[in-house]
């Protein structure tokens, strides 16, 4: 069964269509390369295909490289690549330097190729402590503004940079389709058009504008994971997950199609499996899809321990050796076998054996010496450079500015912005920790920002400055910060004696940070120790604000009544509190829109394009198929202290053909008293299909600013080719028809006259 699998996947391959390079071959790269290649040894060959955690350089204080583990996995085994962090924790930019400038000569010393350290810097300099951070993802998501994605990337790039590292494990591009799955945070959301847009930016920004030489204040991108990660069945991280062919090319390839065409460098792989095919041994995708149908010549490397995870874990291999010869003949480059040098051995003796032919290591060595070469590693192995912006005011700035577009408000009956004057209780286990405003990837892999960054402002302490002498902290209830999942009642009483007294309430709930597999849980309902806070504080009778500080939305159906105004802050990072404090006080104006559909029950977790067929309440007869979308709030949804007003949703073409470029526009008018900004969302709905159609779906978004009175018109340029979908033969297909375009509550109807499948694999 296994060989049949494999097997399909070469036949795929061969068939394919070859696509356009993704990256233009550049002569001097490709000559370095070459002439690398030849003077290797197959051990050395092997051994580029290796990178190990940095755990198996350390010496026993965990702080300092130790010689004769440095002289054994580079001078013997001698592994290409390092990945993470010394005693799992940031270090400042020059400790971090200095480990990499040794291992770097060490490398060149008793090998003669340049080491590639790589590290996850998720939402900013993650391992850095005195880098800077911007909002995770999914918040960056919810700012509906690419800029945000431009300015991240490029801060990451230069700062990881700046420490001698020169790749990232960024950014994440999984579709967080699913609230349960632990991990939704770490990208921008459920949809793919927002995801492609901003991860395209993101990459080029790290980048920068040419893969074939990277320059020093840019780093190769790692797209992850790919693909399919974000959906598995159970909701737990890691386990299997079940996905139509169609959706597969459709939804959860086309924002990797989009960042590979813009040059990503390199891709890793989803650490879980995909309709009972482990996505390390998946050859179709793998060799198929990426490399061959894109004439992509990238690095694939794993995810941590995912070779071993085909034995162990899935049962696809017997043992660790048939692991790796699958891995690296379905398409892997490079293996992440954190603890375990020894795989370079086992590739050895798997290409003496035949059971990987000497091509195809060939080619994983070339494009593991092609990404060094790319980043000019061989001239430069460490660098001199000056890096004056490193933790600059300029980022901390920028991290703000997109702190204050990410927070959405949910709900407000015009208890926000608060009322000078106002005596605020502020309470709640999120109030007053710097841990949860950053989330995971903070300092650490579980995110411990508090010992790390005190200079920053917690929720409260942002509200105090910004209401000196009016505020006051009682938490409630407190997390036990040896376990995420953990919450303690404190006090009740002393919230409800300290309520009486004042004018409002703002209650912090949420999450505390957790990263990974350590996040899965089983309940998505908010903690029970929180909602009754909530409860205790409404039966105070004061106005509530709930602020939510939560890497996924916990559903909070039956206390969101309570509320008079909700705000979800997510994941806002360092400035997240002070940034709430400005939207708060009405000193600045929300204009975050939900990356995600809030769901509002456990057995109704949706995303905003389902199919037509899942929303109807009843038919002729006696069959009432009550399948409402019965949600707490929309994908896109978010309010404003300002009103804004669309009108004249105008279509270039009524009808069109599969070739057109349709140009689409619309009026946005603030209508209300105070400037503001506004996500204008475009989307589609195909009226029938030859599937059952999407609902609709995302086509275009632009983020302007409006004064108040201020019209704008904004200007979309739709390709009609962006209509098409994929059908139940796995082309893409536009269907001749009626499709619905709308935009913040107006629509207009156009017609496709005639229908177009494509034979190529991509669009
Ligand atoms: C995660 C990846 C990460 C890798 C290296 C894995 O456990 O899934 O996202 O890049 O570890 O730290």
């Amino acid at each position: 069964m296994r060989k049949s699998l494999i097997l399909l996947g070469i036949l795929a391959i061969a068939c394919a269509p070859k696509g356009p390079s993704a990256i233009p071959a550049d002569k001097a790269v490709e000559a370095k390369v070459e002439k690398v290649l030849k003077g290797m040894t197959l051990e050395e060959k092997a051994g580029q295909l290796v990178q190990l955690n940095i755990s198996v350089l350390e010496d026993e204080t965990r702080e300092a490289l130790d010689p004769a583990k440095l002289e054994l996995i580079l001078g013997r085994y001698k592994v290409g690549s390092i990945l993470n962090v010394m005693h799992d924790r940031a270090h400042s930019r020059e400790e971090t330097a200095a480990m990499v400038r040794k291992i770097q000569e060490v490398s060149m010393d008793l090998i003669g190729i340049p080491c590639i350290y790589g590290l996850d810097m998720i939402h900013g300099a993650t391992y850095l402590t005195d880098g800077s951070f911007y909002p995770q993802e999914i918040n960056l998501g919810a700012t509906f503004n690419r800029e945000y994605a431009r300015l991240l990337g490029r801060a990451m790039a230069y700062e990881t940079r700046a420490a001698q590292v020169p790749w990232v494990f960024s950014p994440v591009m999984d579709l967080g389709r699913d609230p349960r799955w632990p991990r939704i945070w770490e990208s921008f959301g459920e949809d793919p058009y927002l995801q492609a847009e901003m991860a395209r930016e993101e990459t080029v920004a790290i980048q920068g504008p040419d893969p074939n030489h990277i320059d020093l204040e840019h780093a190769a991108v790692s797209l992850k994971h790919f693909m399919g990660y974000g959906v598995p069945v159970s909701g737990k991280d890691r386990t299997p997950a079940i996905i139509a062919e169609n959706d597969l090319r459709e939804k959860f390839f086309a924002p990797f199609l989009e960042c590979f065409r813009a040059g990503a460098l390199t891709a890793m792989v989803n650490s879980a499996s995909i309709n009972g095919v482990p996505t390390h041994a998946n050859a179709i995708l793998l060799s198929g899809w990426v490399k061959e149908q894109l004439g992509w010549d990238g690095l694939l490397v794993t995810d941590w321990a995912d070779i071993d995870n085909l034995y162990v874990r899935d049962h696809v291999a017997a043992d660790k050796k048939e692991a790796v010869a699958m891995g690296i003949n379905a398409g892997i480059d490079m293996i992440m076998d954190p603890y375990d040098p020894s795989c370079s051995t086992a590739i050895v003796e798997l290409v003496k054996e035949g059971r990987i032919p000497i091509s195809r290591l060939n080619d994983a060595v070339r494009r593991v010496l092609r990404l060094k070469a790319r980043l000019g590693l061989f001239d430069k192995p460490v660098w001199d450079y000056a890096y004056p912006e490193f933790g600059c005011e300029k980022f901390a700035q920028e991290s703000y500015a997109a702190a204050l577009e990410s927070e959405v408000l949910l709900k407000n009956d015009g208890v926000l912005p608060l009322a000078p004057g106002a005596r605020i209780l502020v309470c709640g286990p999120n109030a007053n920790s710097l841990r949860t405003l950053n989330g995971g990837w903070s300092y650490t892999w579980q995110g411990n920002a508090d010992a790390f960054v005190p200079q920053y402002n917690t929720i409260v302490e942002a509200l105090e400055r910004r209401f000196p002498g009016r505020v006051t902290w009682v938490p409630g209830v407190v997390y036990d910060d040896s376990n995420w999942q953990l919450d303690i009642v404190a006090s009740f009483q002393q919230v409800k004696n300290v309520a009486k007294n004042v004018d409002v309430v703002i209650c912090c709930v949420g999450e505390n940070s957790y990263c990974e597999t350590p996040g899965n849980m089983d309940d998505l309902n908010l903690s029970a120790n929180q909602k009754q806070l909530v409860r205790e504080v409404a039966s105070c009778g004061k106005p509530m604000v709930l602020v939510l500080n939560e890497g996924r939305p916990r559903l909070i159906g039956d206390i969101e009544p309570l509320a008079n105004a909700v705000v979800d802050v997510m994941l806002p990072s360092n400035f997240g509190g002070d940034a709430l404090a400005a939207l708060l006080s009405g000193d600045e104006n929300f204009s975050g829109k939900l990356p995600f559909t809030y769901s509002k029950h456990i057995n109704a977790l949706h995303t905003y394009d389902y199919k037509v067929s899942e929303h109807r309440s009843t038919m002729d007869g006696s069959y009432n198929y009550d399948a409402v979308m019965d949600i707490q709030w929309p994908f896109g949804f978010g309010l404003s202290y300002t009103t804004f007003e669309y009108s004249n949703l105008d279509v270039s073409e009524a009808s069109f053909v599969p070739g057109d470029v349709l140009e689409v526009t619309v009026d946005v008018t603030n209508t209300g008293s105070r400037a503001g900004k506004e996500a204008v969302l475009l989307y589609s709905s195909d009226l029938v299909a030859s599937l059952i159609p999407d609902v609709k779906r995302l086509r275009g978004f632009e983020k302007i600013s409006l004064e108040p009175g201020e019209t704008k018109t904004v200007c979309f340029e739709l390709p009609a080719s962006a209509l098409a979908f994929v059908g139940a033969d796995g082309k893409w297909r536009l269907e001749e028809g009626d499709f619905r375009l709308s935009c913040g509550g107006q629509s207009a109807m156009l017609r496709c006259m005639s229908t177009k499948v494509w034979e190529t694999p991509n669009i």
